[in-house]
């Protein structure tokens, strides 16, 4: 017998038939799953009748994991009461497989015999006598209830000399490796057909009458036509004539479309609606010696070809169903995932199976006519309606070259416009299923595994907090601090900045000025409709500007109104033609600090200042009676002028970076990165090229945005360090935050791509106000920077692998997925005073 080769096996056979044997002979140990055997899993006792159901249920969920992962099956019970098999056929339909039956038909006597001398099995004639009954009510309906194979094994000696054999499914074509040409719906388009097989580099081959009737490529490529040869066009039967030669003679593939499934049972004499241009190919064939029937039975719905790397099919075809064979895999194939709706041109309103297709292989489609092919998801559909006067194209596997010749007329007026084959979803295909759980992610720093608690963390934020997540292209990475300092003093120096890069070997480092307000990353686009063609946002808005961890920065109102400016600058900069973009990805700093940290500063640092204003005038007050009193609290008296000192430095400090706005009125934008534009990720390229056209934005509108001051030196080069040293000890005297090291060139994704040096003035603010004290500074010397100095460098490795993918134009779940991973990370305890 043959059976094909994913298939679930039920064997049908009273106790002692030699099921288990028969078994055991034929299959691998690991394909076979018998309820014996489950109930020793669940019971400890083979035998034991009462844990059937838990048995059962084991061996369901086992057989439901291999089916799906496309594993032949065998389920080794009696399988004699019709429940029973109802169950089985039922995985195998859930699994899109073929259930087969192999029944043991031995005689009763025979097994009772058997039984009799088995150890194992101690129950009485009466129970094979109830099998044997069941078995034989059972044996004509095996058919009827579902499985597509009944063999039947009329005793010992069939069963002893039985062998199987496995027979490929019709659409495993798997060994076929091409190269192909994929040929999208032709609708009876003969002409537009041989001009495309010409371009494509095929000789046509013509009858006595000169008409083709075959088409070969010199080199052995393989065309593959996706489906609807027929219907509407001027010659129907000329295009069947030609790819049925074409067939024949194995130089080219085709699967059914819906158009032949219907044609096939007109033409046998089904009562089938007559339309959609039918009529025309009905009448073309009437005038023709040709008989397309045997051909039409014989195609396949989906073809699996190239090791699995390439699947064609009419309507396209969902991952789940690739390979498998099912009433409903042909229906999806033939007619697309359907929701039963029609669109107001009476049309069936789609599923985008596509924009949700995650799968490897490449599934190439055809069947909704469409004015461009676009790639979704490693799927694309070649229908450009050539018999509505479109083009007929062609899909070059695996270059993935596309190849049209346009349709000599209009041959059939469309119901509608040609619209996308892929509805634009409100959600670009967005699915919780890529960000959920434990994942490992592939980045240029290597691959960046997110742990799924803090994946649920981000989730949180993301779907409370953020903006629309299809703007959500890229987020900052945490930036490590210098090594700690040796020197006397300090916990930051340059020294260490500096010779943390020299260590890296990184030739040329630029120093920064550290901006103290907020980190903001703006989506500029250059209109509503830029935004909507590159970020699928069509709620009117031209762009956003959202915090480090994605939420919207500003109120909708002011957001707009910043991007405004932003817009106009980079406007009468001339940057979108400059960067050939209509739209621009900033990174930036927003300033001031207040603008969006005003209730931290009020309860976090204003708190701290008004409670030490208040108490230690007090404790001063008090040494001061005590000291009149003639007691020696000298050293108290120090410590706590000391204190208050400390304390007016910190108040100094955080007020510096605050200063009152009034909506936009003060709020000035440092951008240091123009991080993308276009087909362009600009993260690798050097600072100089960043700053130089920040530096354009300061000019189109100094009271906007601000430049950011900065020093480019050798890390090694003592002068250079003594330079730095000097320049950091300045802007920190005169209230900066610090300074921001980073390789002035690219410096590869192994290397930090920040590092800070924050200004012994303003570490009051994250240390407390006497953290400078001896003893103080010698505990937060021992911090530990390994764990931010990771999180950096996975953080910036996910940002680098989100922009690469957004300038391949990649799927946007796939970004997505990368933003959302440096999210996740974000969740991981670190110090934050680092
Ligand atoms: N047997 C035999 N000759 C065969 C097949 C089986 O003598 N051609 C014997 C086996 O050695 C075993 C007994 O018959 O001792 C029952 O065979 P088994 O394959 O275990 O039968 P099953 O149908 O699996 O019985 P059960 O439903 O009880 O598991
Ligand atoms: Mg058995």
């Amino acid at each position: 017998m043959k059976i094909p080769e994913l298939c679930l096996v039920a064997l049908v056979g009273v106790s002692g038939s030699g099921k288990s044997t028969f078994a055991r002979k034929h299959f691998l140990p690991t394909q076979v799953l018998s309820s014996d055997a489950f109930r020793a899993l669940v019971a400890d006792d083979e035998n034991d009748q009462s844990a059937s159901a838990d048995a059962f249920a084991a061996l369901h969920f086992v057989a439901g994991k291999r089916l799906a992962a496309g594993r032949l099956t065998v389920v080794d019970a009696t399988n004699v009461q019709p429940h029973a098999r109802q169950a089985l056929v039922a995985l195998a339909r859930e699994h899109d497989v073929l259930p087969v039956a192999i029944v043991l038909d031995v005689p009763e006597d025979e097994c009772w015999a058997r039984t009799q001398a088995r150890p194992d099995r101690d129950f009485g004639r009466q129970v094979i006598s109830r099998q044997q009954r069941d078995l034989r009510r059972s044996l004509k309906h095996l058919g009827r209830e579902g499985f597509r194979q009944v063999h039947v094994l009329h005793g010992v000696n069939e069963i002893n000399t039985a062998e199987i054999g496995y027979e490929k499914l019709f659409n495993d074509k798997r060994e076929l490796t091409g190269p192909f040409d994929v040929i999208g719906d032709v609708h009876g388009c003969r002409a537009e057909l041989e001009l495309l097989l010409d371009r494509l580099g095929y000789t046509l081959t013509r009858d006595a009458a000169g008409r083709p009737v075959d088409a070969a490529h010199p080199e052995g490529r393989t065309a593959v036509f996706v489906g609807d040869l027929v219907d509407r066009g001027p010659d129907s039967p000329g295009v069947l004539r030609l790819v049925m030669g074409m067939v024949a003679a194995g130089h080219a593939l085709c699967v059914s479309g819906n158009h032949e499934a219907k044609l096939l049972r007109k033409l046998r004499g089904a009562n089938v609606q007559v339309a959609h241009g039918l009529q025309e190919t009905l009448d073309q064939l009437a005038g023709s010696d040709l008989d397309p029937t045997p051909f039409l039975d014989g195609l396949i719905s989906h073809y699996v070809l190239d090791g699995g790397r390439l699947v064609v099919a009419h309507a396209g075809l969902k991952e789940a169903y690739h390979g498998r064979a099912s009433g409903r895999v042909r229906a999806f194939a033939l007619y697309g995932d359907t929701t039963g709706e029609t669109d107001e041109y009476g049309l069936p309103v789609r599923y985008p199976w596509a924009t949700e297709y995650r799968g490897k292989a490449m599934v190439v489609y055809g069947h909704t006519p469409t004015p461009t092919p676009e790639w979704v998801n490693n799927t694309i559909c070649i229908d450009t309606g050539c018999v509505f006067g479109g083009a007929l194209t062609a899909l070059r596997y695996p270059s993935r070259e596309l190849v049209s010749v346009p349709a000599l007329a209009e041959h059939y007026a469309p119901v509608r416009p040609l619209v996308s084959a892929v509805p634009a979803g409100d959600d670009a295909g967005l699915n919780l299923a890529d960000v959920t759980g434990r994942r490992s992610l592939e980045t240029p720093a290597g691959r960046v595994t997110v742990a799924a608690e803090n994946a649920a963390a981000a989730l949180e934020v993301m779907s409370r907090f953020a903006v629309d997540p299809r703007w959500l292209v890229w987020l900052p990475p945490t930036m490590a601090p210098s090594s700690t300092s040796t020197q006397e003093g300090y916990l930051e120096h340059p020294v260490e900045a500096l010779g943390d890069y020299a260590k890296a070997g990184v030739p040329r480092v630029v120093c920064q000025e550290k901006h103290m307000g907020s980190r903001a990353v703006l989506v500029v686009c250059r209109d509503e409709d830029a935004a909507a063609r590159r970020f699928g946002v069509d709620t009117g808005a031209a762009g956003t500007i959202y915090t480090r961890t994605g939420r919207p920065f500003f109120p909708d109102a002011m957001n707009t109104a910043l991007l405004d400016g932003v817009r106009k600058a980079v406007g009468a900069a001339g940057l979108w033609d400059e960067l050939g973009s209509d739209w621009l990805l900033l990174d930036a700093e927003v300033l001031p600090w207040s603008a969006k940290a005003e209730p931290l500063i009020r309860e976090q640092y204003a708190s701290v200042a008004a409670a030490a204003g208040a108490a230690l005038p007090a404790v001063r007050a008090a040494l001061a009676r005590a000291a009149g009193r003639g007691l020696d609290v000298a050293a108290l008296e120090a410590r706590f002028a000391e204190r208050a000192g400390s304390v007016a430095a910190f108040t100094d400090v955080y007020r510096r970076y605050c200063w009152p706005t009034d909506g936009l009125a003060g709020v000035r934008l440092a951008p240091f990165h123009v991080l993308a534009s276009a087909g362009a990720s600009h993260a690798r390229r050097g600072h100089e090229w960043h700053l130089a056209l920040v530096d354009r934005l300061v000019t189109a509108d100094p009271e906007l945005f601000t430049t950011t001051r900065r020093l480019v030196v050798d890390p090694s080069a003592p002068d250079d360090v003594a330079t730095a040293t000097r320049w950091w000890l300045e802007l920190t005297a005169s209230g900066g935050e610090g300074m921001v090291v980073k390789p002035a060139e690219d410096a590869g994704p192994r290397v930090q791509p920040a590092i800070k040096c924050r200004g012994r003035e303003y570490l009051r603010i994250i240390y407390g106000p006497s953290y400078t004290e001896p003893d103080r500074l010698a505990t937060l010397r021992n911090r530990n920077l390994g764990r931010k100095r990771g999180l950096a460098l996975r953080e910036q490795g996910l940002g680098l692998a989100a922009l690469d993918l957004l300038a391949e134009g990649a799927a946007a779940w796939r970004v997505h997925q990368l933003v959302f991973a440096v999210l996740a990370c974000e969740s991981e305890p670190v110090d934050p005073r680092l």
